[in-house]
């Protein structure tokens, strides 16, 4: 699973071959600037994921529930989350939380709306949690985060999203739980795996946690692309005669 957010990088992820693209909240850092996610509205992700489900023929695609869009109540959350299946194509949704979140897994899943779950680093909780910071590390924080795991999983969550935990830690959930677990920074025992396309791809520099691996630098390449056409612009030699009628 990789992310995408807009109709160019969900067809690179769908041309890749990857098996699902979620249209994380990420975006509200990656793509919009922020320094968190909790900015970015139920709008804007509909506008998004609209964009990457035009170009996912083969892909599943999966709507991260922004902020505030599904914590106030489960009534909230039913509209919101149809909003994604019903108006942006979308084939499932995800939302963070554990033990806290798994009535409103409950109520989505009874309203036909296929739930991925996350726990471990919930970015959403970014100032409850003090930071982007590794969960699980004590005793009593690894088995809350077993409970929590098998509490999503009665709850009808169809997968799980495992973020920055230890890798034994997510091993033993992986090993206990039916649905796939999703790793990212999860380490290498998960059912899979999700990255940010723009970590992958190196389009994003203002912070690199441990897990992430950059594939390519796209954004290395592009500075250099742009500065050769505004040099050739500036010194004459484009537009040339093969460019102009
Ligand atoms: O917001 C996001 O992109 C995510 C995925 C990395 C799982 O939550």
């Amino acid at each position: 699973m990789i992310t995408a957010y807009d109709y160019p990088f969900a067809q690179i992820a769908e041309e890749a071959g990857v098996d699902a693209i979620i249209v994380g909240d990420s975006l509200a850092i990656v793509v919009q600037g922020h320094d968190t996610t909790l900015p970015v509205s139920m709008d804007e992700m509909i506008y998004h994921t609209k964009m990457v489900s035009r170009a996912a023929n083969r892909a599943m695609v999966i709507a991260d529930m922004p902020y505030l869009s599904y914590q106030v109540s489960n009534e909230d959350a039913v509209r919101n989350a149809g909003r994604f299946l019903k108006e942006a194509g979308a084939h499932a949704v995800k939302l963070e939380g554990g033990s806290e979140a798994a009535q409103t897994v409950q109520r989505l899943t009874k309203a036909e709306i296929p739930v991925m779950a996350h726990i471990g680093l919930t970015p959403q909780a970014i100032y409850r949690m003090g930071g982007y910071k590794i969960q699980g590390r004590t005793e009593e924080a690894a088995k809350r985060l077993v409970e929590d795991a098998k509490l999503l999983e009665s709850a009808g969550a169809f997968s799980i999203v495992l973020e920055a935990i230890p890798a034994a830690l997510a091993q033993q959930i992986t090993g206990i739980l039916a649905i796939p677990t999703i790793g990212i920074g999860g380490g290498p025992y998960c059912d899979g795996q999700v990255l940010v396309m723009h970590d992958v791809l190196g389009m994003f520099d203002r912070f690199m946690p441990k897990f992430i691996k950059k594939y390519a630098n796209l954004k290395s390449d592009a500075i250099a692309a742009v500065s050769k056409y505004r040099e050739e612009v500036e010194n004459g030699t484009f537009p040339g005669s093969g460019h102009s009628f």
